[in-house]
């Protein structure tokens, strides 16, 4: 957490420095004087770590298409994707220098801000897509979304992605018992650790970009995630096992450089959000379509062997994760996890 504002106060720091030199910011275009030229575009540098065919590459491209559209090109996104730009740790440090003005990291990397956003994290809490959906647009959800602004962050939407699912390189997970001793990569974040800690495996947060390396050359065993991330990073290429688990989420908040945010005239903001609440709708309903795909997809590979948990399985799993509830209902907070628990 220290480290993390150290690093961003550098940042945040170089980003003066360079705009003081150049004369403008990535995001507003100003003349030596300091003033905005006139016919210069904004531009929002919109950085994520996934494939653009993924649901948040195509929102991402689609929130481009319809900025520029709306604002008649006064205002221009540029989408890096793949962690072209900046991998997991360096986009929410480059967000707060302003070096991007955009990105959509899933919600538990923000866990050094605001450790309530692990709530996508607690196993088996939401019911469901909708529920989780549901709670995102009711009031706890849209809270959390804006509780960043103090440190210059404001939430714009939540683009829900999906269930995660277990792959491995060693055998079926069926039982609480089969993750023993396995060691499994993980985004961020202690409820990830204290889960697998409950299994008895070990963990390590590696960052999205080199997760596939660490699987392939055994740094870890295995990993957590969509359908839609385990068939577009090709994991299945270095697992053997894959368990239909859906125990918890990657669901991701679109957050936008305060500063600059405030800075867009008021006529284009509204514009821009229009833009954004589009590119949301998207996002829903590609992350539906393409994690059903994916699976399709992975199916008909036939190179893991695939295992759905029951509902008897799923009890036990519950069973297992008691002391996860126990340590982080206090750290999350209570009315998270009842309002995550009861949305249907
Ligand atoms: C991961 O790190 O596994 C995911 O958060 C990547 C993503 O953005 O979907």
């Amino acid at each position: 957490m220290k480290n993390f504002w150290r690093k961003a106060a550098a940042l945040a720091l170089s980003g003066l420095l360079a705009f003081g030199l150049a004369g403008c910011g990535s995001g507003g275009e100003k003349s030596s004087q300091g003033e905005q030229k006139k016919d210069e575009p904004i531009v929002i540098k919109f950085s994520h770590v996934v494939k653009e065919t993924t649901p948040k590459g195509q929102a991402a491209l689609k929130f481009k298409e319809l900025v520029e559209q709306k604002t008649g090109g006064k205002v221009k996104v540029e989408v890096y994707p793949s962690s072209q730009l900046y991998g997991d740790k360096e986009e929410l440090e480059a967000l707060v220098a302003n070096n991007v003005q955009m990105i959509a990291p899933s919600a538990t990397k923000l866990v050094g801000l605001n450790p309530a956003y692990q709530i996508v994290d607690m196993p088996f809490i939401f019911k469901n897509d909708q529920a989780a959906l549901n709670f995102y647009n009711g009031p706890v959800g849209q809270k959390l979304l804006t509780s960043l602004e103090d440190k210059g962050i404001l939430g714009l939407a939540w683009w829900p992605n999906g269930a995660k699912h277990f792959t491995n390189s060693k055998r079926p997970l069926k039982r609480p018992e089969d993750f023993k001793g396995l060691k499994f990569r993980t985004q961020s974040g202690g409820v990830l650790d204290a889960q697998f800690k409950a299994l008895g495996a070990g963990s390590q947060t590696i960052p999205f970009g080199e997760v596939y390396p660490a699987l392939q050359n055994g740094t870890v065993d295995g990993q957590e995630n969509t359908f839609n991330n385990i068939d577009t990073q090709k994991y299945i290429e270095v697992q053997k096992y894959l368990t239909v688990s859906g125990h918890g989420r990657i669901d991701y908040v679109v957050l936008v450089n305060k500063s600059f945010w405030d800075s867009i005239p008021e006529d284009l903001r509204s514009k821009v959000k229009e833009a954004m609440d589009e590119a949301t709708k998207l996002a829903t309903e590609l992350s539906d379509k393409q994690n059903k795909e994916s699976f399709e997809k992975i199916k008909q590979s036939g190179k893991v062997e695939i295992y759905e948990l029951t509902e008897a399985d799923r009890a036990e799993f519950v069973k297992a994760m008691e002391p996860v509830y126990r340590e982080y209902e206090s750290k999350i907070g209570k009315e998270i996890m009842d309002a995550a628990r009861n949305a249907q």
